[in-house]
């Protein structure tokens, strides 16, 4: 019923020549793969470049961050408005990146879903616990605090049009992944928190995505789970073969 949703984020990586090129060469990959959905998240000096090579193209653009005024003096930053102009589908918010070194918030990505709905974005809203989280037994209460947190007055008919994205802390560059019933045990908590906020059929509607360490050796385990509707790829979306690869097994 949901369809499976793999986004590749490229975080500080690949100029705008670069960005493109490796856009161009994944649409080619995948020309002709069917039933499932794929967007790329390029740095935002690249977002132009890359949007204009995925003209044409079902494979959607993304940005890694945003803030969330439309316009003003915010030195730096770019908005939601300016990102959907760039012809953007989605956004990623609240990357744990972006939580540990950039001093994000629940109630900055709050502020920023809202914006991104504002600006006709479909937000990738990015939750995940620590190491240390994990090991304390607080993994639930951690994404379900971020959950409420990012999700906080948005109504259910804007609510299915994001997507959720788990990613451990611990298993982001690290090579070393949640096993499939670790993510599959998270992702269940988060649809039934989904459920209890809005209802059933919202729950049942929303792609939640794993993230971390996701590579075509673990891809196809991982996305078996029933709860898990796609992933979010970092190192692995880097290079068209792997990241081809891991949207082979998707489809
Ligand atoms: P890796 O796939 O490199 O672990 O990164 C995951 C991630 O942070 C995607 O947003």
């Amino acid at each position: 019923m949901r369809t499976p949703f793999i986004a590749g984020n490229w975080k500080m990586n690949l100029a705008p020549a670069e960005a493109a090129e490796l856009a161009r060469g994944i649409a080619g990959a995948i020309a002709g793969l069917t039933g499932v959905r794929v967007a790329l998240a390029p740095a935002a000096c690249a977002l132009q470049a890359v949007c204009e090579a995925l003209a044409g193209s079902p494979i959607a653009a993304a940005a890694q961050n945003c803030h969330w005024e439309a316009s003003g003096a915010f030195t730096g930053e770019i908005s939601p408005e300016m990102i959907r102009d760039l012809g953007c589908r989605h956004v990623i918010i609240g990357h744990s990146e972006r939580r540990q070194y950039f001093g994000e918030t629940d109630e900055t990505v709050n502020k920023k879903i809202h914006a991104a709905f504002r600006a006709g974005l479909e937000p990738i809203v990015c939750v995940g616990e620590t190491l240390e989280e994990r090991e304390a037994g607080r993994t639930m209460e951690v994404v379900g605090r971020q959950l409420d947190g990012a999700l906080a007055g948005v109504a259910a008919e804007r609510a299915t049009v994001a997507t959720l994205a788990y990613e451990p802390v611990w298993a982001i560059g690290t090579g070393r992944t949640a096993t499939p019933e670790q993510a599959q045990e998270v992702h269940a908590f988060l649809r039934a928190r989904l459920a209890e906020r809005y209802d059933r059929d919202v729950a049942d509607r929303i792609a939640i995505q794993y993230g971390g360490s996701v590579k075509p050796g673990n891809a196809e385990e991982l996305l078996g789970q029933p709860d898990i509707d796609g992933a979010l790829v970092g190192g692995a979306s880097l290079k068209v073969d792997s990241f081809a690869a891991i949207l082979r097994v998707a489809h």
